[in-house]
């Protein structure tokens, strides 16, 4: 008898009611995962675990803006009371991007993007790790981006929140690697969701080349959310038993290319 992949997990997915977060959210309920929706977006989030729960999958949102201490630590109190101090699955996929040219960005945006981009990663995995802690087992999953290791024209403070991403995704597998933890990471190139359509628009306005056509060029087409979840799921499931502190690019060889 076939068993999904997250068959009988706890399952976390911050920026889990829309974009790759949202498709995240979807299979890894399809493989058996019972899924907490973290995420600002109340509307979407419930009506994603409505969705989930109707197609005979398991899920519930709670709402927090996970750049702040006090609603993470609120968020994953009321999510340890539903998966009774037992979680599994750490998917650390919220987060956003500025476009602009480096000298006109402030330190506010600076401020804003590092905590969404990377303080989230450190505050959920910091309020998280105790329960996999217990039980001995946990997977972390980042989303990190090509761009922490290929620089964009006008994306100077994003690429170095997700070269950020990359790092700690490699240093929490370094330290709790013994007691069971794996912490990887996914880095799409762009993504067929709200924020890849709208940076690909607003870089095409400061004149980046990423038309059509370049995305053709660069990685053949624009990748689905699925596409990225599915990564997202190999990482969280136990077929990656002995993979940790990857980065796994999901960009159909882009980076690759000479
Ligand atoms: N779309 C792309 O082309 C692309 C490429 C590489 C990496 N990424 C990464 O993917 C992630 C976002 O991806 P998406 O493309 O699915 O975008 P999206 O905008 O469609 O979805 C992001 C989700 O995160 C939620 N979110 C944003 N800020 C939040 C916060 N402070 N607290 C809680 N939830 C929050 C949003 O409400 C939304 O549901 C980011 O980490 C981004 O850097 C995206």
């Amino acid at each position: 008898m076939s068993t999904g992949r997250l068959e009988g997990q706890n399952a976390i997915v911050s920026g889990g009611a829309a974009g790759a977060g949202g498709a995240a959210s979807e299979v890894f309920a399809r493989e058996g995962a019972h899924v907490a929706i973290v995420d600002i977006q109340v509307d979407a989030g419930r009506e994603l675990a409505d969705k989930i729960g109707q197609a005979g999958g398991r899920a519930f949102f709670v709402k927090a803006d996970v750049s702040s201490a006090g609603e993470v630590e609120a968020a994953v109190d009321t999510i340890n009371e539903r998966f009774e101090n037992h979680i599994d699955v750490l998917y650390n996929h919220a987060g956003t991007v500025i476009i602009k040219p480096f000298l006109e960005t402030t330190e506010s945006e600076w401020d804003w993007l590092m905590n969404v981009n990377v303080k989230s990663m450190f505050l959920m995995t910091r309020a998280v790790l105790p329960s996999m802690l217990n039980h001995g087992s946990g997977a972390i999953v980042n989303t990190s981006s090509i761009s922490a290791v290929a620089g964009t024209p006008m994306e100077v403070l994003y690429c170095t929140s997700k070269g950020a991403c990359h790092m700690f995704t490699r240093a929490i597998a370094t330290e709790y690697r013994e007691q069971g933890i794996r912490c990887n990471a996914v880095c799409p190139g762009f993504i067929r969701t709200a924020h890849g359509i709208r940076e690909l628009k607003e870089l095409q306005d400061y004149g980046v080349n990423v038309t059509e056509e370049d995305i053709c060029r660069l990685q053949g087409r624009i990748c689905e959310p699925e596409e990225v979840a599915n990564a997202a799921l190999f990482l969280a499931s136990k077929e990656a038993s002995f993979v940790n502190g990857e980065t796994l690019f999901v960009d159909n060889g882009m980076l690759v290319q000479t």
